[in-house]
């Protein structure tokens, strides 16, 4: 059974993550998505809120499940029997620093864990959830970015920290 995990911030998904999800979830019998717990960055949304909100814009497709992690990912991976980690690369901007994470990954676990990537479709390449929420904080329309239930809930975010 080919397995794969796909970590991230998701702070929220967007329509980039989402096509990436998609296409991994093809690939591979099984796929986890996992939020990464970083008790660095202060989020918008809490790691429960953003599981919550990946598992409903996932629940159609049924090798895809849900979870979260903090620490190493080459700890989680070894838990979880995972030997692929999956990646979006939307722009030769994110090649370098994906590129260190990947090799880092891959000597850290001594070749037990190995980065696919996939390229983001050229209609999200422009996407991120960090701009997602900028344009959100001024009111702006990011129906095009995320599900319209996830774009609710960030424009609802802001109402409530205003
Ligand atoms: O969505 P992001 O924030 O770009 O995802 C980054 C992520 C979660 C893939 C990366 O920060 C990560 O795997 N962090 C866990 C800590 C870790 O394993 N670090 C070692 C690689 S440098």
């Amino acid at each position: 059974m080919k397995r794969a995990v796909y970590p991230g911030s998701f702070d929220p998904v967007t329509f980039g993550h989402l096509d990436v999800i998609r296409r991994a979830a093809e690939m591979f019998d099984d796929l986890t998505v996992s939020v990464l717990n970083n008790k660095v960055k202060t989020p918008l949304f809490s790691v429960e809120e953003r599981v919550k909100i990946l598992r409903e814009a996932t629940k159609d497709i049924p090798n895809v499940h849900i979870d979260s992690f903090s620490g190493l990912l080459i700890d989680y991976a070894r838990e979880k029997n995972i030997h692929v980690a999956v990646r979006g690369l939307r722009a030769i901007t994110d090649f370098e620093y994906e590129l260190q994470i990947a090799q880092t990954n891959r000597k850290l676990s001594h070749g037990n864990l190995d980065t696919v990537f996939l390229t983001t479709s050229l209609e999200y390449a422009y996407l991120s959830s960090s701009s997602v929420k900028e344009i959100a904080s001024f009111h702006g329309d990011i129906s095009e970015c995320v599900p319209e239930f996830v774009a609710n809930m960030i424009y609802e975010k802001y109402r409530e920290n205003a």
